[in-house]
């Protein structure tokens, strides 16, 4: 059976990853079945419906890609409000972890709680992000910092792998922070990384990719590019939190080392922007943690006018972005980093897929694609991003079926 979406008000998507305009057809249809996008183009020369297909009218809608949020960490235990009142109050994020809260506050509840009860509430995270339109959703590990538990908790993403509608992309975050018990031994845990939990990872396929928090005062330039190193040899993909609280250099060595991505890169030089754009790998922006943190925003839009691929995403985690509004993400890029709207569009789709290596397969409206899709209640790109605090997603496919809808036209069935 296949699912015509048919009278489209219009069908936005990227064409190629990158900064390219997007392809827009009025009054479209779309015709997609499990093994992907059928049909794209005007309803006029499209095939007509059998009788055992279903069929949507999208009539005063406009249909994307499936969002893809490619930088979460979203299974954890506990939260940290105490240190976001602490943060009001004028002590700065770097300042708590170095104290010993920030992440390691949140590496003991993670550590405390059981594989199912994490899997419990990873499953509630992730049916909310379903419901905003994200067809596909990238989970870091980093909250366990010892081989037990780091293995637990992939194991509970790849347990959401398995029942999440969309799809999850897993990445190994061994290198989040030096856990407490390796504090006087930094080569001792980036040994038990590098030739323990790298080499068991890749044994059971548990991740697609290794991540490290390149930063002052957690892994050195050469501390990440020895553990991002072992990650290639053992074949997982790469990335990296570079240059998000202070210059390091975290950008230069992503496009140097071929990383699917460099994320955050709120305080990125000059020479890490001419790096990344001569590179292939894509910038992750995060606004949502700047505003959070009340730092200065990632340069977008020197970043676009240098030619990088740019995309966005949440970064959702307990300590410095509990923001899991996709929409308010894209409000902030709108607002703060100058992004148009069909930028803005490509960084949550196409460009998004590639910082996570699945730009082959989605991210883009085109036959032979897997059919993951958005129908808006909404009746333009323009009106989702003015418009952040109400849901508009109005059906939500993944792989060609329908996961999630809602008949709630919001008010701009009247504007
Ligand atoms: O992406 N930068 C490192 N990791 C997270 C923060 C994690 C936390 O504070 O718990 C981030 O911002
Ligand atoms: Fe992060």
């Amino acid at each position: 059976m296949a699912t015509h979406i048919r009278n489209i008000r219009q069908i936005l998507t990227p064409v190629s990853p990158g900064n390219t305009p997007l392809l827009k057809i009025e009054n479209g249809t779309v015709i997609v079945d499990e093994s992907g996008i059928i049909y794209v183009g005007g309803t006029a020369g499209a095939p007509v419906p059998q009788n055992s297909d279903l069929v949507i009218d999208g009539t005063g809608q406009i249909l994307t890609p499936g969002l893809i949020d490619c930088h979460t960490h979203l299974v954890f235990a506990g939260d940290r409000s105490g240190e976001f009142i602490r943060r009001t109050q004028g002590t700065t994020y770097s300042e708590i972890a170095a104290s010993g809260g920030g992440i390691l506050s949140t590496v003991q509840k993670t550590r405390d709680m059981s594989e199912n009860d994490l899997l419990r509430n990873a499953r509630i995270r992730a049916a909310r992000w379903l419901s905003q339109g994200v067809t596909s959703l990238e989970i870091k590990s980093g909250y366990g910092l010892s081989v037990e538990s780091e293995l637990k908790l992939l194991r509970v993403i790849n347990r959401l792998k398995q029942e999440f509608p969309g799809t999850v992309q897993a990445t190994f975050m061994g290198a989040h922070e030096i856990p407490p018990e390796y504090r006087d031994d930094r080569s001792g845990w980036i040994s038990v990384l590098t030739q323990e939990l790298l080499p068991e990872i890749a044994r059971n396929q548990l991740a697609e990719a290794c991540d490290v928090f390149c930063e002052t005062g957690v892994y050195s330039l050469e501390e990440s590019e020895k553990i991002a190193r072992a990650a290639l040899q053992n074949g997982l993909k790469i990335k990296f939190h570079a240059d998000e609280l202070t210059p390091l250099g975290g950008a230069s060595l992503a496009a140097r080392l071929q990383a699917l991505s460099a994320d955050h890169l709120l305080c990125i030089t000059d020479d890490g922007i001419r790096d990344l754009a001569a590179s292939e790998t894509v910038g992750v922006l995060l606004p949502g943690t700047a505003w959070y943190l009340k730092m200065p925003y990632a340069p977008a839009r020197k970043l676009i006018n240098s030619g990088a691929t740019v995309a966005l995403a949440t970064d959702f985690n307990p300590g410095s972005c509990t923001l899991d509004q996709f929409s308010f993400i894209w409000m902030l890029a709108a607002l703060y980093m100058s992004m148009s709207p069909d930028e803005i569009l490509s960084a949550v789709t196409l460009n998004a897929a590639k910082a996570v290596g699945i730009h082959h397969i989605t991210g883009k409206i085109e036959p032979g694609f897997r059919g993951d899709l958005v129908l808006w209640n909404s009746p333009s790109l323009e009106h989702l991003i003015y418009h952040p605090s109400l849901n508009h997603a109005g059906k939500v496919f993944a792989s060609g079926q329908l996961v999630w809808q809602s008949e709630q036209w919001n008010e701009c069935l009247f504007i």
